[in-house]
């Protein structure tokens, strides 16, 4: 993705891996959009926490950094009680954010393709698959993204205007992003887009990455308060929707951040089409309905203390789930790196996955 840092424009991948030292650089996503800073992962405990803390964030993004998080854990576990070590360091990881399935999928890949190679006794040989096999994760997760793009441009036409939710952007992947890679390949073709940015309280991901990848990309756009998404959508302003997912059921219901489920039923009172935009490696084929799916409940701080300062009465108490699930009959279309599917179709797409 373009960064755009006083008046120079870098390319940056959200999350890499320096094998030579075992560290995962990132960009620190809690310091955005006011600074822009390279956090430096040295061990798996580092890396939990910053999953944990949303230093990282975004299914793909989460599941990428814990991949590399497990070849930290290869290379540095000693000798004797290897296997154990490893264990424990994947228990940890995955204990870190419940609903993003990649989380489990990227952790359970790496772990079988050591297991298959009769390698969970053999450190060195189990750290070289980890690392050959997560960074494969990552660069496969870029080129999916983009595909998603490509499929996901062939929907918008010149001058439509767009609703996304939270950040499903190169931040919360390895780059291009998922819903805001089909507008990014818009915008380079040419196409004159807008984008309305809901804010996504309570942590502020529309207002604070979504906007500034979208700056980054000169994209023309507006951030709402969460609550008048439906304002627009009545008015008309509205021409399609696209957000991410962080598991979707093989029914084709998405898991989404909260207030994803609100717009999906706004948008389909008023007849505009709703996309989600998800790499195959977002779907979990071994849960049938979005009931299933775990919903992570985070601190009620998050919804009682802006900027440091509490703004709800003392002795007040909130409620802060995560994430919210939308019926796949709200869902228009899943856009995926090999094209674009109704939810009831996306079942059928378990054999093209790793
Ligand atoms: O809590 P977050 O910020 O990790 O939630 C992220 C989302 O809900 C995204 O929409 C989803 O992970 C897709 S990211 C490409």
């Amino acid at each position: 993705m373009k960064v755009k840092i006083n008046n120079t424009t870098k390319d940056y991948r959200t999350v890499w891996f320096e094998p030579k030292t075992g560290t995962i650089k990132l960009i620190h996503q809690n310091k955005l959009p006011h600074n822009f800073e390279i956090a430096e992962l040295k061990n798996h405990t580092e890396t939990a926490n910053a999953i944990k803390t949303m230093i990282v964030r975004g299914a793909p993004a989460i599941g990428v950094t814990a991949g590399f998080g497990i070849a930290q854990a290869c290379m540095q576990a000693p000798e004797t009680e290897f296997k154990k070590y490893l264990i424990d360091a994947a228990e940890l990881l995955k204990s870190t954010r419940p609903t993003a399935v990649d989380l489990f999928y990227v952790i359970d890949r790496i772990l079988n393709k050591i297991e298959n190679s009769d390698s969970i006794d053999n450190k060195a040989r189990a750290a070289e698959i980890a690392v050959s096999e997560s960074q494969k994760i990552a660069d496969e997760n870029a080129a999916a993204c983009k595909k998603i793009g490509e499929f996901g441009n062939e929907l918008i036409r010149n001058n439509d205007k767009i609703l996304t939710h939270c950040n499903a952007g190169a931040l919360g992947c390895v780059d291009w992003g998922t819903a805001l890679s089909p507008m990014r390949i818009a915008k380079q073709e040419g196409k004159e887009i807008f984008v309305f940015a809901d804010e996504t309280r309570p942590r502020f991901q529309g207002s604070k990455l979504t906007a500034w990848e979208l700056l980054n990309e000169g994209i023309e756009h507006g951030i709402i308060a969460d609550n008048a998404a439906g304002y627009f959508m009545q008015g008309g302003e509205v021409d399609l929707c696209i957000v991410g997912t962080d598991r979707t059921s093989a029914c084709g219901d998405v898991a989404n951040k909260i207030g994803t489920y609100e717009k999906a039923v706004l948008a389909y009172e008023n007849d505009i089409p709703f996309y989600v935009a998800a790499p195959l490696s977002t779907i979990d084929f071994n849960i049938q309905t979005g009931g299933e799916i775990p919903i992570e409940e985070r601190s009620e701080d998050e919804v009682l203390v802006v900027n440091g300062e509490r703004i709800a009465p003392e002795g007040s108490h909130a409620m802060n789930p995560a994430f919210d699930v939308t019926p796949a009959k709200y869902v228009t279309g899943i856009i995926t790196e090999v094209g674009v599917f109704k939810p009831g179709e996306i079942k059928n797409l378990k054999s093209v996955i790793n």
